[in-house]
């Protein structure tokens, strides 16, 4: 595959997430353009008499399913789910993730959580050595959000995460809000050296909804670059 065009290689992720799905499944279904995309390949299958039912991880993802015919149901109604497709920020080759930049983390978690496995989708510039380039959503009450913040630099600074900027995510002049109706801080960790004593750590806080940090969810990434497909499964 000789092109480097981001759609064209979240199309071809896409395209190979489509080995996962099998009749009849129960399929949590990710936010954010890689995941439309896969939204974009399985549509046909489904017009094609493919039986699947998803459940969409935002409210943005659950329009768009609508829009493509793909029947959608409730988490509860569903739950446990065979498989969940969805993008990342950030992945690690022991399939961490950095997720939220859409801000829709806290539904992709719970979704992800409760299906048996969790394939992610990706073109190659979301592959790292390393997480922390892409500054960590952490999805925070609006009740003292600030006094939260202030905590969530105590735990950096604890972890000896030196110098770590705390943004309020803004859209459109005004603090953006969640689905659910939260705010969000882009910390900027830099290198996150333990992701699972940092994940442990940010969710002790009170006023911490959910943070971005995937960590022992995903069962397959499946990174898409101009030389072809990997898919690496977890060990
Ligand atoms: C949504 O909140 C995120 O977790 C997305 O999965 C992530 O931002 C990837 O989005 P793209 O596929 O648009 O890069």
């Amino acid at each position: 595959m000789a092109d480097s065009d981001p759609a064209v290689l979240k199309r071809a992720a896409a395209l190979k997430a489509l080995d996962f799905v099998t009749e009849g499944m129960k399929l949590g279904l990710g936010t954010g353009s890689t995941a439309e995309a896969f939204l974009e390949v399985l549509a046909p299958r489904v017009r094609g008499g493919l039986r699947i039912t998803g459940v969409a991880t935002s409210e943005r993802t659950a329009q768009k399913a609508r829009d493509l015919s793909i029947p959608v149901a409730d988490l509860d109604a569903l739950a446990p789910l065979d498989l969940t497709v969805d993008g990342a920020d950030e992945a690690d080759r022991d399939l961490n993730l950095i997720k939220g930049g859409g801000g829709a983390h806290l539904r992709e978690k719970i979704v992800a959580a409760s299906s048996k496995r969790m394939v992610v989708i990706a073109d190659k510039s979301k592959l790292v050595t390393r997480l922390g380039r892409f500054p960590l959503p952490v999805e925070v009450a609006q009740f003292g959000h600030a006094t939260t913040a202030a905590r969530i630099a105590n735990v950096a600074a604890r972890l000896k995460y030196a110098h770590v900027p705390l943004t309020l995510r803004i859209r459109d002049g005004a603090p953006f809000k969640t689905d659910g109706g939260n705010y969000i801080y882009d910390c900027g960790f830099g290198a996150i050296a333990d992701a699972a004593a940092l994940a442990a750590a940010l969710s002790g806080i009170p006023g911490v909804v959910e943070h971005g940090l995937f960590v022992g969810i995903a069962t397959a990434l499946v990174i898409a670059g101009e030389e072809g497909v990997e898919v690496i499964e977890r060990k």
